[in-house]
């Protein structure tokens, strides 16, 4: 199958004064055609720093090969092989810009012709809505104009990051079939971004765990729901079943703020089954379908 997205030890760092921090260190992960990603895990953990390496919006060390071509800073007519849905649809719009033109721009800086209505139909967007700004809608609406541009080019791949937690529970369910048909019919892979457990659960093929910028599971949803072998996974979603707003995950301190061991495993210190070895190596993702970053991963 090929790879429209493939990311190998990605490491960013962010200047803090003097000091630098290390958000994402040496992450590896792919998405293959027309299938959808989840990228979990707790606030902080370093999804959104992924996503802007990936839209050459934030200088990296390692390599990212999107549709083909090594991404090294943002490249003119490169929402033809990624498209962008961010969190928040009142800031992601520019509020001076009719939603006709904003879904049209991807299109007007490539010089290609976009066929506004049957694109904002396929979006559940009335053609009366092209006159309109952006302050004249609703989140969900908004959501949805984001959506018709990111797709507009037809580009292979989609990044989503967490583009429904604005958003109320009655809209949420109503973008994420919006984004499902979508694929159905387009054929775009997606990278869907999200510490929301449920909605990851049904909307993605393969599901990437997150833990303090290094990815400690990864394998089909469905096998790493019903049997996490990193105890952080295990951790995630049992927290989620029992947490009061079902699906999400318990509010996270910053990731500054905990314990990170300069030795061994990220985890160790919150973990339950930490034995000698996990305070000194650091455990490399291992496995064939499913793999876990642990030196006694649950069975
Ligand atoms: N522009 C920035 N400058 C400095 N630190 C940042 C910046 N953006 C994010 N961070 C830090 O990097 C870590 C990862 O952030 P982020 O990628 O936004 O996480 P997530 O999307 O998983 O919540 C956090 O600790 C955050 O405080
Ligand atoms: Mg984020």
């Amino acid at each position: 199958m090929s790879k429209v997205l493939e990311v190998r030890d990605l490491v960013v760092e962010y200047r803090h004064g003097r000091n630098s921090f290390r958000a994402l260190q040496g992450v590896s992960l792919s998405v293959n055609q027309g299938e959808t990603l989840a990228l979990v895990g707790e606030s902080g953990c370093g999804k959104t720093t992924l996503a802007k390496a990936v839209l050459g919006l934030q200088p990296f060390a390692g390599s990212i090969i999107l549709d083909g071509h090594e991404v090294d800073g943002v490249r003119l007519g490169q929402a033809s092989s990624v498209g962008v849905v961010w969190q928040d649809p009142y800031a992601s719009l520019d509020p001076r810009w009719r939603v006709g033109d904003l879904i049209q721009e991807p299109g007007s800086v490539t010089q290609q012709n976009i066929e506004l209505g049957p694109l904002m139909q396929k979006c559940g967007l009335g053609e009366a809505f092209a006159k309109r700004y952006p302050h004249q809608m609703s989140g969900g609406q908004r959501q949805r104009v984001a959506i018709a541009r990111a797709i507009a080019l037809q580009p292979p791949l989609v990044i989503c990051d967490e583009p429904t937690s604005a958003l109320d529970l009655s809209v949420q369910a109503q973008i994420l079939n919006l984004l499902k048909d979508l694929q159905a019919e387009v054929g775009c892979a997606y990278l869907y971004i999200s510490h929301d457990l449920a909605t990851v659960r049904y909307v993605s093929d393969r599901i990437a765990v997150m833990y303090l910028g290094k990815i400690v599971e990864e394998g089909p949803t469905e096998a790493v729901f019903q049997n996490p072998r990193h105890p952080y996974t295990k951790l995630l979603i049992d927290s989620a079943l029992t947490a009061d707003n079902i699906g999400q995950l318990p509010e996270a301190e910053d990731q500054e703020s905990r314990i990170v061991p300069e030795v061994g495993c990220p985890f160790s210190p919150r973990c339950m089954k930490v034995q000698a070895e996990c305070l000194k190596t650091l455990p490399t993702l291992e496995g064939e379908k499913q793999r876990v970053a642990c030196f006694y991963p649950l069975s």
